[in-house]
């Protein structure tokens, strides 16, 4: 069975010389096919992300949440229709990974925003109930160096009582 028959074509952009096709599966699973002059291959998939490692910010998410880092709009998908969740706020720090999920602006629910997560956290003063750190592994050198710093500016995001999850916290796979 291909990719094809089983997952459903959302989106498809040009960027770079290349057509991205974005597919979704009836489990929220996705997952973008990179059409290259050379071949196809698959570039991301959050099929792994069904180990799990996921679940714990899905289940936390009430209130106002903040995810930083967009990928697959995985996460925002899984929570925008739980009822105790007020607002999503969605921090991107690169373009293209915005303009390959285009297809989100069906769900004007999701607020993206452009900008690497420490600049949002220094220009804007909202407080999140959940704040949940997925820019692993775009921007390594937050760990373990910088963590310290970006724990301390999340947790200055935080409503009393609120939850910063970081994802490698809960991942089981090593990397
Ligand atoms: C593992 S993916 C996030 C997966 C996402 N939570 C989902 O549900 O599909 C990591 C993302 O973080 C973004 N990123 C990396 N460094 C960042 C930073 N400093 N600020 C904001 N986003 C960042 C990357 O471009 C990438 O899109």
């Amino acid at each position: 069975m291909t990719s094809q028959e089983i997952y459903d074509l959302i989106q498809t952009t040009e960027l770079d010389g290349s057509d991205w096709h974005i597919f979704r599966d009836v489990e929220n699973v996705f997952l973008i096919k990179r059409d290259t002059p050379e071949g196809d291959y698959v570039y991301m998939s959050s099929q792994i992300w069904k180990n799990g490692s996921h679940d714990v910010m899905i289940e936390a998410a009430v209130g106002d949440i903040l995810i930083a880092g967009l990928g697959l709009g995985y996460d925002a998908l899984a929570i925008k229709d739980k009822p105790e969740v007020t607002s999503i706020d969605v921090v991107e720090i690169q373009q293209d990974v915005i303009t390959l999920n285009a297809h989100l602006a069906d769900f004007p629910d999701i607020n993206i925003i452009h900008s690497s997560i420490m600049s949002y956290f220094d220009t804007n003063e909202k407080l999140y109930d959940v704040i949940w750190m997925d820019i692993f592994p775009g921007d390594i050198s937050y760990f373990p160096e910088e963590k310290d710093i970006l724990t301390t500016a999340a947790n200055n995001h935080l409503k009393e009582g609120g939850k910063l999850l970081f994802w490698r916290q809960f991942a089981k796979l090593s990397l």
